[in-house]
């Protein structure tokens, strides 16, 4: 029934793949709309292929290369050879180019561990830290040109405790990104079908 498929997401990571693993078992609910199609990482130890395998989706490598248009024109043929309607980043350590992103504008998410638009970039955790903020979390937001700089779709809060390391603060937000991204890419994903 029109309104009834399921979007076809590629996740695209280069790491451990906990988030992609949150967005994998959601999408077991027959009830999601939108199913994970495709892993893609371009690093071809990243633990979330392994994951990714062992849930029966399909995996591809793009390797990282220093030729950033060669490695963007992979990417792009990958995910369209996969009819992939909408991309999820998610823990992807490369910085797209605005050629890319515009090729996939409107379609493509990213998780990042900071209610943005505050600490964009690396190490979020010890920044919050440093500032003495006494609330942290995560943000899914649209990709666009600028980095971790797109609309915010959702957010998820925790508190700083006195004491954090950020690895401990990493860890708890970790835990809400979780609950966030399937959520946030299941809203996204209906209003494309
Ligand atoms: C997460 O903290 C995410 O917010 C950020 O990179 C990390 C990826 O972790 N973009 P994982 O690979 O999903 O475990």
């Amino acid at each position: 029934m029109p309104g009834d498929r399921r979007v076809r997401v590629a996740v695209v990571i280069s790491g451990r793949g906990s988030n992609m693993a949150a967005l994998i078992g959601a999408a077991r609910d027959p009830a999601c709309p939108y199913v994970v199609a495709l892993v893609v990482s371009d690093l071809p130890d990243a633990q979330g292929l392994a994951t990714a395998a062992a849930a029966d989706v399909r995996t591809r490598i793009v390797a990282r290369r220093k030729d950033r248009a060669a490695f963007e024109g992979e990417l792009d043929s990958v995910l369209r050879s996969h009819d992939i309607e909408l991309v999820a980043l998610a823990g992807f350590m490369r910085v797209l180019t605005p050629d890319f992103v515009r090729r996939w504008e409107g379609r493509m998410l990213n998780i990042h561990p900071s209610l943005l638009p505050k600490y964009k970039g690396l190490d979020t955790h010890a920044r919050v830290i440093a500032a003495g903020d006494t609330e942290a979390g995560c943000s899914v937001h649209v990709v666009t040109a600028e980095l971790d700089d797109g609309p915010v779709l959702a957010q998820a809060r925790v508190a700083v405790l006195p004491g954090d390391t950020a690895e401990a603060l990493a860890e708890r937000v970790r835990v809400e990104e979780h609950r966030l991204y399937p959520a946030a890419l299941a809203a996204y994903a209906r209003t494309l079908r």
